[in-house]
């Protein structure tokens, strides 16, 4: 176990994310885990909603870091395997598995999404809120993308979010830990380990257009690479990428 930074429970909030940004630009730099019971207007990437009902955990660390933006989005990575880890203590090893760039899936469907948010500081530096949605009770209906709970795959009742949050926090702590003291390269490794769809056929739907081609892997600063069908590789560094792809 490691020490995590303290955990500060919200029944009800718009969004963990919202209130880490508030705090950020009100001068706090954290770390400080922010969670709420309910968010009612949870965000989620590319503008979309993210809903939290009750049973559901969404958390948000809020950190200040002296490392420069590009390196900070590096911890989008460590949030993925600390929720892949939760997945593994609740359902078993192998019943998680990381979607680039940060989506857990459980058999094959997601489960936990993880939105980073960032700004300068008065001082120059950067304060981060990672943040992550993880349906341990619920699924929502509502998404374009088949989601899961992990209530759906175990035999009890899914942990209580506040338990839920201390595994998180911890298993967070130690690969920060570990990202802080030996670089992006064994968080690399370990995703890599964990990836879906890795050397498979897919489409990767970017800011403003789409491609088709293999996953390769992912590079040592967190891109995706895609070799397209003409033999050209790609580096894709922001979208979203569906498997099973023509
Ligand atoms: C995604 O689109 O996959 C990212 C979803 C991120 C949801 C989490 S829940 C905790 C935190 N607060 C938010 O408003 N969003 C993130």
């Amino acid at each position: 176990m490691a020490d995590h930074p303290p955990i500060e429970a919200y029944d009800e909030i718009d969004s963990t994310n919202a209130e880490a940004r508030r705090r950020a630009e009100a001068g706090e730099g954290g770390p400080v885990w922010i969670t709420a019971a309910r968010q009612t207007a949870g965000r989620g990437r590319r503008g979309r909603a993210w809903s939290t009902e009750i049973g559901n955990l969404a958390a948000t660390l809020l950190t200040t870091t002296d490392v420069p933006a590009a390196e900070a989005a590096q911890l989008s990575f460590v949030a993925a395997l600390a929720a892949c880890d939760l997945a593994d203590t609740c359902l078993g090893a192998g019943a998680a598995r990381l979607k680039w760039p940060n989506d857990v899936l459980v058999f094959g469907k997601k489960a936990v999404g993880i939105l980073v948010e960032s700004g300068s500081r008065p001082d120059g530096r950067l304060w981060l809120a990672v943040g992550i949605g993880v349906n341990l009770a619920h699924a929502p209906s509502d998404t374009a993308r088949a989601a899961t709970s992990f209530a759906e795959h175990m035999g009890g009742p899914p942990p209580k979010a506040a338990d839920a949050v201390e595994v998180l926090a911890d298993r967070f702590e130690v690969w920060r830990r570990l990202w802080s003291t030996e670089g992006f390269a064994p968080i690399a490794s370990a995703w890599t380990a964990r990836a879906l769809g890795l050397g498979e056929r897919c489409e990767a739907r970017l800011p403003n257009r789409t491609l088709l081609g293999v996953a390769e892997g992912m590079d040592q600063d967190g891109a995706l690479r895609l070799r397209l069908d003409d033999g050209a590789l790609e580096r894709i560094t922001a979208g979203d990428v569906f498997f099973g792809a023509p």
